[in-house]
């Protein structure tokens, strides 16, 4: 048995979560795990086997990941009680629109912790999900290509719900939160995950109608970053300056300060 008692009374089910899911492919189907490495991984492996045999919108859902998968290669540690998914999806447009779908997807966790708490929540450019100044949420997207045409893309949605931000190793506990720990309360992971897939349709197809703008709209009113003074590691250099707007393509402009405007389209905002 891979969870405790406690453990499997509180799991999640498919059937549940398909019941009352108000959408029209978004997790109409469901892939459910009781363990796994990292759902982003199987997802890619079904998304590779094609639409006939996973279809757009298809979850791979985990109570716990043994070998979750952050940004930049970093792990992602990730306890029963979390809320570990990926969205397999078959764009039909191009890659260059493809970090629209993070922030899309941002939006969305956004929209949904909203809706079901009454808390302020703030998104982190591109796509931390903060609380209180500490992130309660992790998405990583990741895109297959076949001859230069984008065939698939993964988004991977990592919450901390119902576990501890104390089961977290000391150096990311101060800077991560749980949904719980905010509450007080347990987190209806099954409500939560049901209008997630919602709220991700909803924009997902605003994305396919290429209707940009009114994402990026949505995502300035939880923003964390802009107005801010900000340092953001570009991988090869750090630059500072002041986060002054975010692009139709999700690119940070940042007044550097040189003076010049700087678009970044990927980067750590470190603060
Ligand atoms: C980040 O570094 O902020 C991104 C974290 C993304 C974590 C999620 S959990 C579900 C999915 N599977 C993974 O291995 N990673 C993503």
């Amino acid at each position: 048995m891979f969870l405790n008692r406690k453990e499997l009374n509180t799991m999640l089910s498919p059937s549940k979560i398909k019941n009352k899911l108000a959408t029209r492919y978004i997790g109409q189907t469901i892939c459910y795990f009781p363990q796994l490495s990292s759902t982003n991984n199987i997802a890619k492996q079904k998304a590779q086997k094609g639409k006939s045999r996973t279809p757009e919108g298809t979850l791979i859902i985990a109570e716990k990941q043994l070998g979750g998968k952050g940004r930049s290669g970093k792990v992602w540690l990730s306890p029963v009680g979390g809320i570990w998914l990926s969205i397999v999806l078959y764009p039909k447009t191009v890659s260059t629109h493809v970090p629209l779908i993070t922030i899309m997807t941002a939006v969305a966790v956004a929209r949904t912790l909203n809706k079901l708490f009454p808390i302020k929540v703030q998104i982190k450019w591109p796509n931390d999900i903060l609380i209180e100044k500490r992130k309660v949420c992790g998405i990583l997207t990741e895109t297959g290509t076949e001859e230069k045409n984008l065939k698939w893309v993964i988004v991977g949605i990592g919450i901390n719900a119902d576990n501890n931000s104390t089961e977290l190793p000391e150096e990311i506990r101060n800077r991560s939160i749980s949904l719980k720990e905010i509450t007080g309360q347990p987190i209806p992971r099954i409500k939560l995950i049901q209008y997630l897939c919602s709220e991700f349709e909803m924009f997902y197809d605003l994305w396919q109608k290429k209707a940009f703008s009114a994402i990026i709209e949505e995502w300035k009113l939880y923003s964390y970053t802009l107005g801010e003074k900000v340092r953001v590691d570009i991988g090869n250099r750090i630059i500072s300056g002041e986060a002054i707007d975010i692009t139709d393509r999700g690119a940070l402009v940042l007044k550097r300060d040189d003076g010049q405007i700087e678009e970044i389209i990927s980067g750590t905002v470190l603060k």
